[in-house]
């Protein structure tokens, strides 16, 4: 949906636009150009996403989904065919492409694509509307870290995250985090259930029988990995921030008490954060804490972070950061985790040096102590070396100390401005790591290579910086 994503999308064109002799499978590949090192089968750049409209109704008690999405996105070449990312878990009934029946398969694509053929090609430059109907029982994916992802059944409904490949376990999308779209949801769920979706509700809750139906909103530009639809008994409290920032905080009643000191300070870490980094770039802020032990982890997904359990304050402090580090400014490819993660775990500390807790230094003091041979320094966090370790714990803290060296290197005078120009400069948009090593040494006004080298992709424990 920007200008730089259509640049992306250019690259190797011609993949996509197939000759029909040429098998689904092979059609649907994005060219290998634009494919990210770490999930080569993830995305599409024959085509770019503005709008998902998805209409889902699920019913917790017999785990079953019944589902349209309807995508609006603009060719970036001739389309003969195309695919979306789904997994085959769920069936597709229909396709359509601008009110027209379309073929489509879910063969042949190791289960991971819905191969789509308008019923006549979509010239490039042109808008188009797919509309999928698709319906079954949601199944999380195992990511290459062990760790489960996507659609996750909970005891009252879903806990939905989908980093790093989980949103295809539930929508039909162009799995890239360089596609970034708005969203529109309808959601439909048992009464006593609540339907909690990114951005804000629209109107009031829609009551037919037995069933209601949320209506959100999300007007501002999301990565797919950060969509969620997440289901189950909740307890809502909603407000506006001292600094005007409208929330929406959601607690499975397991744990409503557990979390509710913790979640008080939602507002005021919202605001500091707007502080210290510039506006804030969506419509509401807030969080989501489920009772799903299982996950294993948190997930800053857009608008409302979401908790597997009750969070301790440094991860309610990072998955927020994480909308402006993350969320906003998003990474391009997921080799470059850095930026999402080293970025959100500095700020955690930042909060805790804020709030007269362990200041950042102490922090980075803290790690900085332990052994050369320690998790926290390898592998090196703008190098994990494959999928399986782009959460490892040395992307999070020797990420964040990069970010403290960084700071006392430059002093706060200048590193504070430069994060708040690097987050002005990049609002809404996709980064890599060599992007913002070039934009710091910039903005510094002297080569910081070597800094960044030591601390970035060293092997093992810096020690001369
Ligand atoms: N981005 C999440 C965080 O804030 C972690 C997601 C981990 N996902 C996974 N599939 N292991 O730290
Ligand atoms: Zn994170």
């Amino acid at each position: 949906m920007r200008a730089s994503m259509l640049r992306w999308a250019g690259v190797g064109l011609g993949l996509v636009a197939l000759a029909s002799s040429v098998t689904p499978a092979t059609a649907a590949t994005t060219p290998s150009a634009a494919r990210d090192p770490y999930f080569p089968r993830q995305g599409n750049a024959g085509y770019d996403v503005a709008h998902y409209g998805l209409t889902l109704r699920y019913d917790p008690g017999t785990r079953h989904l019944t589902a349209r999405a309807a995508i609006t996105a603009t060719a970036t070449t001739r389309l003969r065919a195309f695919h979306l990312d789904f997994r085959r878990t769920l069936r597709v009934s229909r396709v359509t492409v601008d009110g027209h029946g379309a073929t489509f398969t879910q063969r042949g694509t190791h289960g991971h694509d819905l191969v789509v053929t308008p019923a006549a090609p979509v010239r490039k430059g042109d808008r188009f509307r797919t509309v999928v109907r698709y319906a079954g029982r949601p199944q999380a994916v195992t990511d290459p870290d062990g760790s489960i992802d996507g659609w996750v059944e909970t005891e009252d409904g879903a806990f939905v995250v989908g980093e790093p490949q989980g949103a295809p376990t539930w929508f039909p999308c162009n799995d890239t985090p360089r596609d970034k779209a708005r969203y529109d949801f309808r959601v439909t769920v048992p009464a006593g259930i609540t339907a909690i979706a990114n951005g804000e509700l629209v109107g009031r809750i829609i009551r037919h029988g037995d069933w209601r139906t949320f209506r959100w909103h999300s007007g501002k530009p999301m990565a797919t990995y950060l969509a969620t639809v997440t289901t189950g008994v909740f307890r809502v409290r909603t407000g506006t921030t001292p600094g005007g920032i409208l929330y929406y905080i959601a607690t499975d009643p397991k744990v409503t008490a557990a979390s509710r000191d913790v979640l008080r300070k939602v507002p005021a870490m919202t605001d500091y954060f707007v502080g210290l980094f510039g506006p804030y770039p969506f419509g509401s802020t807030g969080a989501v804490v489920d009772h799903a032990p299982k996950v294993g982890y948190a997930l800053e997904n857009q608008t409302k972070p979401l908790f597997d359990s009750p969070p301790d304050e440094l991860t309610v402090s990072h998955e927020l950061a994480h909308m402006w580090f993350g969320d906003s400014v998003t990474l391009k490819r997921w080799r470059d985790i850095w930026v999402n993660e080293g970025f959100a775990e500095f700020s955690a500390w930042m909060w805790s040096e804020h709030t007269g807790q362990k200041s950042a230094q102490a922090y980075f003091d803290r790690y900085y102590a332990k052994k050369a041979d320690s998790w926290v320094f390898s592998p090196p966090p703008a190098d994990p070396g494959g999928p399986a370790d782009m959460f490892d714990g040395s992307v999070y803290e020797r990420g964040a100390m990069t970010l403290q060296a960084l700071r006392v290197k430059l002093g706060d005078d200048t590193f504070f401005p430069m994060l708040r120009a690097w987050y002005a400069a990049h609002t809404y948009g996709n980064v890599t790591v060599p992007e913002f090593t070039a934009f710091a040494s910039a903005y510094a006004g002297r080569d910081l290579s070597a800094f960044f080298q030591t601390w970035l992709y060293d092997a093992g424990k810096p020690t001369t910086w």
